[in-house]
């Protein structure tokens, strides 16, 4: 049996930009600038590594009750961005395949480092696909620690080498290969070599490859 595993943060849905503009904010009220070129590292990190991040670029030392705040604040900001989301910011093909491996039976579990990935696939209306989420709130240690991952091929009752795993950051690559599960990566080919396979987006990937990787295994 093949499962399939989807990070969710642009994979499903492009909240990095609201994540983005949440974090610029703060950098801006903290007094430094925050550019989208340096959002890149943010991908795939957990919150608080993402703060550690932000005020070492700002060379900001901060107590642990500022660090606290700022990170409640900078998800405050984040969940007024995400509020109004709705389907029509899921991105492209997606639905397309999800149908096609729940018709065909396949597990498909969400394997994300977000805290707030529950309420974003219930504002996009794709809660029903999944048969388990490990999200940010299951998780002790932050990919590439392939926890996640492990996690939710346990969930799904499946081993780790027949996972099938969509990722857009490269920590979440790296986190399939030592899982010893597939990567495929969605999105800029250079960033994500370590992958088993690449597309830009999913309008890329056929079900017709879908169907070969899965008689592969
Ligand atoms: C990941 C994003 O999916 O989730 C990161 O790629 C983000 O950018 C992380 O920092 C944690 O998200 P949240 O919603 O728990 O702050
Ligand atoms: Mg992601």
């Amino acid at each position: 049996m093949t499962g399939f595993i989807f990070d969710l943060d642009g994979v499903i849905v492009d909240t990095a930009k609201y994540h983005f503009l949440a974090w610029k904010k703060l950098a801006n009220e903290l007094g430094f600038e925050f550019t989208e070129e340096q959002n890149e590292l943010f991908k795939g990190v957990s919150r608080k590594r993402c703060l550690e991040i932000l005020l070492d670029i700002g060379n900001i030392k901060s107590n642990q009750e500022q660090f606290d705040t700022w990170m409640v604040q900078k998800n405050l900001d984040y969940l007024e961005y995400i509020e109004k989301m709705n389907e029509s910011e899921i991105l492209p093909n997606v639905p397309k395949i999800l149908k096609y491996l729940k018709e065909e039976g396949f597990p498909i579990a969400l394997g994300s480092a977000s805290k707030n990935a529950r309420p974003i696939l219930e504002k996009v209306k794709l809660l029903p696909y999944f048969d388990v989420i490990v999200d940010g709130n299951s998780v002790t240690k932050a990919k590439p620690n392939p926890e996640v991952f492990l996690i939710a091929a346990e969930q799904l009752g499946v081993v780790p080498e027949n996972c099938i795993v969509f990722e857009d950051a490269l920590a979440g690559i790296e986190a399939a290969n030592i899982a010893g599960m597939t990567s495929i990566g969605i999105g800029d080919e250079k960033t994500l070599s370590k992958a088993d396979f690449n597309f830009n987006d999913f309008t890329e990937i056929s079900l017709e490859f879908i169907e070969k990787l899965v008689n592969s295994k």
